[in-house]
């Protein structure tokens, strides 16, 4: 009933209904994510029988990961979020004009809350508008595609349930001149460099020559600021680190005993990356029986769940050269603790 006001004013071939404008693709289904898992979760093991152990950061986000990590991107010590989006409002009319009328590529979208001062910004230059999310959430991506239809008329959104991998892969050629890759968040920095440099040969294949990526990163900085931000007081850092091990329970019929582990973070100075670890308290076993599995942690022993890594602007412009990405402007804020970088795919050059 949302356009039973505009309706009035334009005819119902001027004006489609939100069903018109979108259309949401499942390239995973839960079968297929079931099967996969089984595959995936030799990861798992292979993790937990080494030294030093580690754990797949993928297994933060199930429903509740979701909610904490949208509550982490909220804390005061959490400066990453709000300062992209300021970058963001600040230089989005810019980047609307810099590529003209362009489909938007979302790589985990998540509640697209960022996307909204891009959208804006193409909008009040008259261009069209259209978004491919790409999500693993498909709950996230229906509800958050609903509202973003019902608040700008003229959107068209097809979005994709899927990993980004996938995604890429099955791109179709932009419906409007161009096409821009968003990847926010500096989510290329929980991936190691050479995750990092399969990342880059999927954009590659998606891209054609002249198409966009635009991407934010997290900036070198000092300890004081970094090690509060994945260390609040709130503890909400904590708790979606713990997560971790309730999921892997319900899961692979796990014990894990959550106070018997703590929460771990700290910058490595040397390596530029925040490292999060879940802190064994004693000596321990700890079964998984979904994964006929049985490990021994000692007292102190720690398991890595996820490294952040922290970047320079000139460095990353030269890494994204090599991918044949070369950069149209870079923006930062104030104190210059994040940037953005929006380049374009001249393979030729
Ligand atoms: N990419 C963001 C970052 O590294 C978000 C993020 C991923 C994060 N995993 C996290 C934030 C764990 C806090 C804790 O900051």
């Amino acid at each position: 009933m949302q356009f039973s006001k505009p309706l009035t004013a334009f005819s119902t071939s001027d004006r489609l209904s939100l069903k018109d404008r979108l259309q949401i693709e499942y390239l995973v289904n839960a079968n297929i994510l079931a099967e996969t898992e089984k595959v995936l979760s030799q990861d798992i093991i292979n993790g937990l029988i080494q030294t030093p152990k580690s754990l797949p950061p993928r297994y933060f986000y199930d429903d509740r990961g979701s909610q904490l990590f949208e509550q982490i991107c909220q804390l005061p010590e959490y400066y990453p979020t709000r300062t992209e989006a300021s970058i963001l409002q600040e230089c989005s009319e810019e980047i609307a004009r810099l590529t003209g009328p362009c489909e938007i590529v979302e790589l985990g979208s998540g509640s697209s809350t960022k996307t909204r001062i891009l959208l804006d910004a193409y909008d009040t230059l008259g261009l069209p508008l259209r978004y491919l999310p790409i999500d693993i959430s498909g709950g996230i991506l229906e509800s958050s595609a609903k509202d973003l239809l019902v608040d700008y008329p003229n959107l068209y959104i097809h979005g994709l349930v899927s990993t980004y991998e996938l995604a890429l892969s099955a791109l179709k050629p932009a419906a409007l001149p161009t096409r821009m890759i968003s990847f926010l968040g500096s989510s290329l920095g929980n991936l190691s460099p050479q995750e990092c440099d399969i990342f880059f040969s999927q954009i590659r294949g998606a891209l054609q020559p002249g198409e966009y990526f635009i991407l934010g990163i997290d900036l070198h900085k000092s300890k004081q600021i970094l090690e509060p931000a994945y260390n609040d007081s709130q503890g909400v850092t904590a708790a979606f680190n713990l997560n971790m091990l309730q999921h892997l329970n319900r899961k692979f019929e796990g014990n894990f005993n959550l106070r018997k582990f703590e929460h771990l973070a700290f910058y490595n100075e040397k390596l530029h990356q925040i490292e999060m670890h879940l802190k064994s308290q004693e000596q321990q076993t700890v079964n998984l029986r979904g994964l006929d599995l049985t490990v021994t942690l000692e007292a102190g022993e720690t398991i890595l769940t996820e490294i952040s890594r922290k970047f320079e602007i000139e460095t990353m412009q030269q890494y994204l050269k090599k991918q044949s990405l070369i950069t149209m402007k870079t923006w930062t804020d104030s104190e210059q603790k994040f940037g953005l970088i929006l380049s374009k795919f001249s393979p030729e050059i």
